[in-house]
């Protein structure tokens, strides 16, 4: 018997486009609230506007450990409590190993991996407190399958799910449930320009940020006596 969230705060990194704001959206159709935490503020701007008084933003850098304080200060701020966040902002260029330039790499790494973390470390403590929470990561099938034109983008989403797989022993008996979801190919604007182009074969065959997205919603709305540890989907059309 799942539960709805009315009444609860999620905080999402990476807000501003794709899964993340498709999070937003399907969170609050369940009745939470939510704390929308992206780089691009005009796009927060315009998907607050649209979800009312239950959303507010915070322009935050996830690489940054102080932004991610203040994604949670905004949430208890705003709405006097924080419940749950899922970590979701991250970022992919597809290449060989020597086929990507140093900066790709490090953006990939510092993003992925130093800004799951950073999020996660500000949540904590909270939650701790008031007895439980939720982190859900959105990581990859590349986080549990190396794939020849993607091998650092994989390495990072790799440790995403050791994290992940980690913090539930570490955490569990905290009361605080850490999921995640590893979707394959999904058509947003991620890697576009860096390995994925608008008008690619198989973009339209991939799944939608609102498939994703209510897998999030679907894994908070569980009740609290269980707990979703890792769930892979993929688009029927998607292979391996
Ligand atoms: N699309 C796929 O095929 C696919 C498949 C599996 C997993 N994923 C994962 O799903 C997650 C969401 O990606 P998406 O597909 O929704 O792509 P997207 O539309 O490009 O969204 C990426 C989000 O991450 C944010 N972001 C990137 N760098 C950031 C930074 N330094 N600080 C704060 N926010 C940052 C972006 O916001 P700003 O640029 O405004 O900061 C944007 O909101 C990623 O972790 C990705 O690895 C995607």
């Amino acid at each position: 018997m799942t539960r709805d969230l009315i009444g609860t705060t999620v905080g999402i990194t990476g807000a501003s486009s794709g899964i993340g704001a498709a999070t937003a959206r399907a969170l609050v159709a369940e009745g939470a609230s939510v704390v929308l935490g992206a780089r691009r503020v005009d796009r927060l701007d315009d998907l607050a506007s649209e979800l009312g008084s239950s959303a507010a933003i915070v322009e935050m850098d996830v690489r940054i450990p102080a932004d991610s304080q203040r994604l949670v200060e905004e949430a208890i701020g705003r709405f006097g409590r924080l419940d749950a966040l899922v970590v979701n902002a991250g970022v992919g260029a597809y290449g060989g190993i020597m086929d990507l330039s140093d900066e790709q790499i490090k953006e990939m790494i510092d993003t992925n991996v130093s800004g799951t973390l950073w999020p996660i470390r500000a949540a904590v403590p909270g939650f701790v407190e008031a007895g439980g929470g939720d982190i859900v990561i959105v990581a990859s099938v590349a986080g549990l399958r190396g794939a020849g034109d993607e091998a650092v983008y994989a390495a990072t989403k790799f440790a995403q799910v050791g994290l992940a797989g980690g913090l539930d022993r570490e955490l569990r008996e905290s009361g605080i449930r850490v999921s995640t979801i590893c979707p394959g190919g999904t058509a947003t604007e991620f890697a576009m320009g860096a390995g994925r182009t608008p008008d690619m074969p198989g973009l339209a065959d991939m799944m939608s940020a609102d498939d994703v997205a209510a897998a999030v919603a679907t894994v908070l709305m569980q009740p609290r006596s269980m707990r979703t540890l890792l769930w892979s989907m993929r688009s029927i059309h998607e292979d391996d």
